[in-house]
């Protein structure tokens, strides 16, 4: 696929001193330059708070890429950097814009063609509606004739229910929907976007995807990291509304949601809702049957907080309440300083008396590893009549050459070219949050703390019990030595 013909394009690039900036947008330009898939007219403005010191955030992230990338070529960075455009602005105070306005005309008389651009945002929340509002009050909201003006979101899309709703408001008040890309890099790994082809275009997979035939299913999104000095961004945040909030309730509805009207954006994103829609609510007085949480030994004074209830780890049970689905526990978890780094999903099968079999399952490696496995058993050779658990397996690497795209290289590919499939929707986000909340409410306002594991280890005694509880045991994804180093 080449993008040599996307339309010129100027990327706006608010927070460029971020760490989400130089650890993954700017590698993934990189890559983007290095295979020549950006738009053959392309500018980058870096939005600097103070006097614009490009020179750092091009050592970070020549950094980054030394520690990624063993075939790393300082001239596609430097050719990368030519395209940057450094200006200085405050982008809390509305006067600025006008500056920011003139860039981008003298961009456009500068090449002597239109640009349609694209503002990325990876700011605090805190001032995301001055931001928005200011793009708007210079007339930078409205696409103009051949040109989009799209805006790019990280997340989080919010805080909480209510604010993710006056944020999303907020938004579509200035945006309209075709203009808004929501982050979530999960749904544009690779292995995520497989996840409906495996289940729709293999009539053997899509014969058994249900109650049926499954007895549980369980996500585990495990990090090896800690929170690496993040403290402002992580405190406060904690790991449901990190990640569970976003990319695991994204995952599942992948595994979960029915066959979409066609394989368009609109399609699947009106299934992913209905889905996400139809998982049975948790009310407060339930919480702690269903959902525990974890802190890191260490956690504490790492934040300087030595009361901090902030949850490095969670673990749930949650249930779809449909005629495919009812009754088959949905186990997720997913915490910082664990043993090992690996998301996995894995469904497990049951048997003609209902019970799970352990040695039957199926497992989708979102990372590291790629691919998919299937456990059988069979009968060992000989004359004795033993089973033996074997495994077939499809593993990324073997089938396909060529690297696979990283997801924040989709992530900008799709934004300009305005295909917004493996973006979140704002409902998609608000249906998330609803089903949440009353987690959050009782957390709140509750004296328990979190459960203190053990830096390295699988997280918290207590959700051993709650998989028990329902007849599951984790399963723990295998130690993947050279690639495991997040
Ligand atoms: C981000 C979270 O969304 O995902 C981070 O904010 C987390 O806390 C990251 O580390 C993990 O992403 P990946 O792609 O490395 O699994």
């Amino acid at each position: 696929m080449t993008t040599r013909h996307l339309s010129p394009t100027a990327l706006v690039i608010f927070g460029i001193t971020g760490n989400l900036v130089q650890r993954k947008l700017m590698p993934a330009l990189y890559h983007l330059e290095s295979q020549k898939r950006l738009p053959e007219q392309f500018s980058i403005v870096a939005i600097f708070h103070g006097v614009p010191d490009m020179e750092t955030v091009m050592q970070q992230v020549e950094l980054q890429l030394l520690r990624d990338h063993q075939d790393f070529d300082p001239d596609i960075l430097l050719a990368l950097r030519k395209h940057i455009r450094p200006i200085q602005m405050d982008s809390t105070n509305a006067g600025d814009y006008a500056k920011l306005r003139e860039e981008l005309d003298k961009l456009a008389t500068d090449e002597q063609t239109a640009f349609s651009h694209l503002f990325y945002l990876a700011i605090p929340p805190s001032i995301f509606e001055p931001v928005i509002d200011n793009l708007a009050s210079v007339g930078l909201n409205t696409p103009s004739e051949g040109c989009a003006s799209r805006v790019l979101v990280e997340k989080p899309f919010g805080n909480d229910l209510h604010s993710a709703r006056e944020l999303i408001e907020h938004l579509g008040s200035r945006f309209e929907e075709n203009q808004i890309f929501r982050i979530d890099h999960y749904l544009a790994k690779e292995t995520a976007q497989n996840i409906l082809a495996f289940r729709f275009d293999n009539p053997l997979i899509e014969g058994i995807w249900s109650r049926q035939f499954i007895d549980h299913i369980q996500i585990t999104m495990s990090e090896k990291i800690g929170i690496q000095g993040r403290v402002a961004f992580y405190e406060g945040m904690g790991a449901l509304r990190d990640i569970v909030q976003n990319h695991l309730m994204q995952l599942i509805a992948l595994v979960m949601m029915e066959y979409p009207d066609g394989l368009s954006g609109h399609a699947i994103h009106k299934e992913k809702l209905r889905l996400l829609e139809s998982i049975e609510r948790i009310s407060p007085e339930h919480v702690d049957e269903v959902v525990v949480r974890g802190q890191y030994e260490g956690y504490a004074e790492e934040v300087a907080n030595s009361s901090t209830k902030n949850e490095t780890y969670v673990a749930l049970k949650l249930e779809v309440a449909n005629s495919r689905w009812g009754g088959v526990p949905i186990l997720l978890r997913t915490g910082k300083a664990m043993a090992t780094a690996a998301t996995e999903i894995r469904v497990v099968f049951k048997d003609r008396l209902q019970r799970a079999v352990d040695d039957n399952l199926l497992i989708i490696r979102i990372q590291p590893n790629e691919g998919i496995s299937l456990k059988l058993v069979v009968k060992r050779p000989g004359f004795t009549n033993v089973l033996k658990p074997v495994e077939m397996s499809f593993d990324y690497h073997d089938s396909f050459t060529g690297q696979q795209p990283d997801p924040y290289q989709r992530v900008l590919v799709d934004a300009m070219r305005g295909d917004q499939s493996l973006f979140a929707t704002g409902e998609e986000i608000m249906a998330s949050w609803e089903l949440l909340q009353p987690i959050l409410d009782y957390w709140h306002a509750s004296s328990a703390a979190p459960e203190i594991y053990e830096k390295g280890s699988w997280g918290v005694k207590s959700a051993d019990t709650l998989a028990a509880s329902y007849g599951c045991n984790w399963f723990n994804p295998d130690p993947e030595p050279e690639a495991d180093h997040r």
